[in-house]
């Protein structure tokens, strides 16, 4: 079994709240292991509930393997996962996880962009360390609804002085994106996370720009490509399958009895990504960048579908 599909009970060994609405938990494994590796920008599935499975970016320091750190907004209008995990995860408690996986991982510059918004902070605080110890040149740029909202703001400030902006929304508005994008060479990668609004309005001003996001809910992906059914080829058995319009990939592989990974089902958190051996795919996940897609040799089968007749995976 692979490190990103690594399935482990842990315990919750230390719980504090270190802004409005956000609990960090350390997990660590009960007998004292090590835990897997894993680099800046990867996550891990949490499954605080029966049946709750959440992503969380793992925030602490990849070089200490005792320890997973993992922060949590309280979301009161969300599907349950970050209520669960205030209300009924403590300290002591048992916890499954699986993973880690890394679908942000970050590319080799001399300089980079991090644009966070509220607690899309997490993913980029592991970046942000390996940045500076790296001596590269960098720039953070922090929004969130007010400063008791912003978690890791003090100590981002204090660590980094001025190469941290601190944009809270109720002091300065929104962050102004076209301000902070004309101040970069266009060659500069940029990692953001954060709400949607925030991950479209990036999205639109950098078309052509190195543009790395990590998204927890799904974008919209349109309708498909592909109007009726299709076909895929189990590549290691030659079965062919039949995935009519409102079926997923996935459930129709489920149905034909094939056992494969899957979590969110709505393409964000990469347990179900498949290998493509031929045809063309109507990628339709929030992970993967253009370039990737272009690539057409990947998939997540839980939300994208073909976008011709055939596709043969690698199942
Ligand atoms: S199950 Fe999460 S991306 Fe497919």
């Amino acid at each position: 079994m692979s490190p990103g599909r690594t399935v482990m009970r842990l315990t919750v060994s230390r719980r504090e709240t270190v802004a409005d609405g956000v609990v960090v938990l350390d997990l660590r494994d009960p007998s004292g292991s090590d835990l897997p590796p894993w680099t800046p920008g990867a996550h891990i599935d949490l499954v605080p509930a029966a049946d709750v499975v959440r992503q969380y970016s793992l925030c602490g320091d990849p070089a200490d393997r005792t320890v997973w750190r993992i922060a949590v907004l309280r979301e009161p209008d969300g599907r349950g996962g970050s209520r669960a995990v205030h209300d009924r995860l403590h300290e002591d408690d048992l916890v499954e996880t699986r993973g880690p996986r890394n679908h942000f991982p970050l590319v080799p510059a001399p300089r980079y962009l991090f644009v966070a918004g509220g607690i899309g902070i997490t993913p980029l605080l592991p970046m942000i360390a390996a940045v500076a110890s790296a001596g590269a040149d960098w720039r953070l740029h922090y929004g969130g609804r007010s400063r008791g909202s912003m978690a890791f703001r003090s100590a981002l400030c204090s660590a980094y002085g001025a190469r941290v902006s601190v944009h809270p929304q109720d002091e300065t508005g929104l962050l102004d994106l076209d301000a902070i994008l004309a101040d970069e060479p266009p060659d500069t990668p940029i990692y953001c996370c954060g709400p949607e609004p925030l991950l479209q309005a990036i999205e639109r001003r950098c078309p052509d720009r190195p543009l790395h996001l990590e998204r927890f809910a799904p974008s919209e992906p349109g309708e498909p490509v592909r109007a009726g059914s299709f076909e895929v080829e189990l590549a290691r058995t030659g079965r062919v399958l039949t995935v009519p319009p409102g079926r997923s990939i996935l459930r129709a592989v489920q149905e034909a009895g094939v056992e494969v990974l899957w979590s969110c089902t709505e393409g964000t958190c990469g347990t179900c990504e498949t290998t493509v051996l031929d045809g063309a795919v109507d990628h339709r996940d929030s992970l993967l960048t253009p370039a990737e897609r272009a690539a057409n040799d990947t998939m997540f089968i839980c939300v994208s579908r073909a976008a011709g007749p055939r596709l043969i995976l690698d199942l």
